[in-house]
């Protein structure tokens, strides 16, 4: 059996897929970013295109390690074919389980027997697809944070029945993005660092929604006083309100816990379609999503 991984291929190519694809591209992988919408591909290729062009203007990286990061990438909406090759897939499509379940049953009977499915999910746990996958050893969690590109953490979470060599390998292949991995004993959703957030979040809501300061004053104290490079809502919009919206639909779903649910201004602006940077307006205005 191979152990060596060569070939990525990162399904879905939203805010997370694609920059996910850049770094394992830009780590030396061979690396496909799929998505069923060409439109969507054509939209990350630019946004990707602008991100390291202004990383290489800026001496933030060279010019020959982005052309050559180029070189190895691969945009398609041909699922299958890229898979059948894989080493290695990371699914980062949307926040839903019965979509997830199907991806993982599918790519099980395309996929090489050896691959690794992993998924990006922060909250959808992975034993609730590995038993849609004849492999369930060779499946785990592997979470990212956005901005992929720039954040050095990445969560590695086992289910159960996860052998601990996949667990290794996949330490290995963090390593070898050059970013740190972070291990978890067991799964809970949300693992470690967004139920820190999820924490502070909440409570900047609450603070918000009581009235007890206005939310631009929330994040400026986060900043101010605590130090963090930017305040909750302003992370919110970054994020995206869609995806926290979501999430904390999954984990109530998980959990059944009501103080899971999305709040009442979340849920306000979740059906407003004001979802933060990429809509132009969320908690913030944004004149170029
Ligand atoms: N994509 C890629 N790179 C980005 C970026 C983006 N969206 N935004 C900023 N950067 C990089 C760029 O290199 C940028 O430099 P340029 O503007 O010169 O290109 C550099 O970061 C600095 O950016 P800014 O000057 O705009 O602002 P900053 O100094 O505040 O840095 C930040 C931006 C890195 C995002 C920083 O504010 C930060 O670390 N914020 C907290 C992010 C965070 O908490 N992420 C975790 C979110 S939770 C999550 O992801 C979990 C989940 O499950 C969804």
């Amino acid at each position: 059996m191979s152990t060596q991984i060569r070939t990525v291929v990162v399904l879905g190519s939203g805010t997370m897929g694609s920059q996910i694809a850049a770094v394992a591209a830009l780590a030396g992988y061979t690396t496909a970013l799929v998505d069923i919408k060409q439109e969507q591909l054509d939209r990350a290729r630019e946004q990707l295109t602008a991100r390291l062009d202004r990383d290489v203007e800026k001496g933030r990286r060279q010019r020959a390690d982005v052309d050559a990061a180029w070189e190895r990438l691969t945009l398609t909406t041909d699922r299958d074919a890229v898979a059948a090759e894989a080493d290695l897939v990371i699914e980062a499509a949307v926040e839903d389980l019965t979509i997830k379940r199907t991806i993982f049953a599918e790519l099980d009977e395309v996929c090489p027997e050896h691959t690794l499915l992993v998924t990006n999910s922060s909250n959808i746990v992975s034993s609730r697809v590995a038993d849609a996958t004849g492999r369930p050893d060779r499946v785990c969690n592997l979470h990212f944070f956005n901005p992929a590109l720039v954040m050095q953490c990445v969560e590695i979470v086992p289910h159960e029945g996860t052998d601990p060599q996949t667990v290794e390998r996949m330490v290995a292949f963090v390593e070898s993005l050059g970013k740190t991995p972070v291990r978890l004993q067991r799964e809970i959703p949300g693992f470690v660092a967004n139920r820190l957030l999820n924490a502070l979040r909440r409570e900047a809501v609450e603070l918000y929604e009581a009235g007890v300061a206005d939310f631009k004053d929330i994040d400026l104290a986060a900043r101010t006083a605590l130090g963090h490079p930017m305040g909750p809502f302003e992370l919110m919009d970054l994020v995206g309100i869609d995806v926290v919206y979501l999430i904390r639909l999954a984990e109530h779903e998980q959990t059944g816990d009501a103080d899971a649910l999305p709040s009442r201004s979340i849920t306000e602006k979740y059906e407003a379609g004001e979802y933060g940077r990429k809509t132009g307006r969320g908690w913030y205005e944004y004149p170029r999503p």
